[in-house]
């Protein structure tokens, strides 16, 4: 589900991102579009000298501005329909035909007179035809759809966009909602892009110095995952490419607002092994970890805790007891690109109060590289002899490691 306002459709960029929703179109997935119009309708009263009426950043739809709207989301709908013809021009899937099936999806109500204001043709979601919506959608076309809705006697209402794409959304159960925006997604004060954000943070976030398209969006957004929307991800028009980007990486593009934080960490289980395998196999070829094959991996995989994001393992780390109340932490790693995010603090933590919980007094590491790291973290230099006796037999004297120890 991708939603457009009408600034997205007014962009630079709006030719390539139509281009590249024909290729995924091509490639089988199934899309709804949803755009909106604010600007276009603002401009065409302009040219024809119609005053918008706002109240409470509403717009109010009398006769002469319901008829400006219809004349503005026709427009933007022939012209989205026309970009889509020209199909998947340009790239391998070259020829295949695109098909965009618009129609009566939405059912609208007025919002009626609030404070005493009439809104007229303003109105608000009431229904929507999920039912109709997937058949097109089982026919491969592409549904497009816009802020235009009726009720039952036939009348026409101008509904907001992030209405009816989160409406919509909500009754398709949707994998996913899309919201393209000039400057929707959030960031830190010190300017770096928040990845991602859940539910519950979303309301300190909106009394906070938000722009009225993020507030609006946020809550859109809140409203959506919280009604069964798997995720919902605000990306900028601006940046070129960032739909395909947001669907075929793995951190995506702007800010993704779910319901629990995408990162987990939790025990392995056997189907992390080839995950585990691949992150640790660069370390084990620089000799910073030692080598573990495969069954061995399958065979202490209760050992090991993970961090994983879409089920790729982004850290591990293992803690195997001894006798003595000691405990050894092994392969304690963070794959390469996600690395000093604090996960390797968050891995050795977790494994720390595993640790207490079984009544493990004392941890101990053996490393060649990561002395300081360890260090930093509580650890003390001790001595081969302090290992506990399974382990010392076992200590590879060639590696030469260093024994690190730290009680809990
Ligand atoms: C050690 C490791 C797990 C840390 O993961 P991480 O998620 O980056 O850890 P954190 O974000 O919690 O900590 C990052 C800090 O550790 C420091 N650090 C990373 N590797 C280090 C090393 N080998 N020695 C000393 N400090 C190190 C970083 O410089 C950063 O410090 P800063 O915040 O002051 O800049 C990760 O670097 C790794 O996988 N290294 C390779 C495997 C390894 O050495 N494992 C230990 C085997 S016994």
């Amino acid at each position: 589900m991708i939603m457009m306002g009408g600034e997205t459709l007014a962009h630079d960029h709006f030719q390539n991102i139509v281009h590249d929703i024909a290729l995924l179109n091509s490639l089988g997935v199934r899309l709804v579009l949803v755009h909106g119009a604010r600007p276009q309708i603002d401009e065409l009263c302009q040219q024809k000298n119609i005053q918008a009426k706002f109240h409470n950043n509403k717009r109010i739809t009398d006769e002469p501005m319901l008829v400006t709207v219809q004349q503005a989301v026709g427009q933007l709908r022939s012209q989205i329909e026309a970009l889509l013809s020209t199909g998947t021009s340009n790239s391998p899937m070259h020829g295949a035909d695109i098909r965009v099936v618009g129609g009566n999806f939405v059912m609208a109500k007025p919002l009626g007179v609030l404070d005493g204001v009439d809104f007229a043709h303003t109105g608000e979601v009431r229904k929507i035809d999920g039912k109709a919506i997937n058949r097109v959608l089982d026919n491969n076309a592409i549904v497009l759809m816009n802020c235009l809705g009726y009720s039952k006697n036939g009348e026409t209402f101008n509904l907001p966009v992030e209405d009816v794409a989160t409406q919509t959304a909500i009754s398709l159960q949707a994998d996913k909602l899309i919201m393209f925006g000039e400057n929707n997604c959030l960031h830190h004060e010190n300017g770096n892009l928040i990845k991602d954000i859940i539910t519950s943070e979303i309301l300190n976030l909106v009394s906070s110095k938000l722009s009225q398209e993020q507030s609006t969006q946020l809550l859109s957004a809140k409203h959506a995952v919280e009604n069964g929307v798997a995720r919902c991800q605000l990306i900028q028009h601006s940046q070129d490419g960032a739909l395909l980007t947001e669907l075929f990486t793995l951190d995506g593009s702007g800010t993704l607002i779910s319901q629990n934080h995408q990162e987990q960490l939790r025990s392995a289980k056997m189907e992390d092994v080839v995950g585990i395998l691949e992150l640790l196999a660069p370390l084990e070829d620089k000799g910073i970890l030692v080598r573990r094959g495969r069954e061995v991996l399958e065979n202490e995989i209760n050992r090991f805790r993970v961090l994983v994001k879409d089920d790729m393992v982004l850290g591990c780390a293992a803690l195997y007891p001894f006798d003595n109340q000691m405990a050894e932490l092994a392969c304690v790693a963070v794959h390469r690109d996600y690395r000093g995010g604090d996960r390797g603090d968050r891995l050795l933590s977790t494994l720390e109060t595993e640790a207490k919980n079984q009544g493990i007094n004392k941890l101990f590491v053996l490393t060649t590289q990561t002395a300081l790291w360890f260090e930093e973290r509580g650890f003390k230099v001790g001595t081969v002899e302090e290992l506990p006796a399974e382990k010392k037999s076992l200590y590879n004297l060639q590696r030469n490691s260093k024994v690190f120890v730290k009680g809990l």
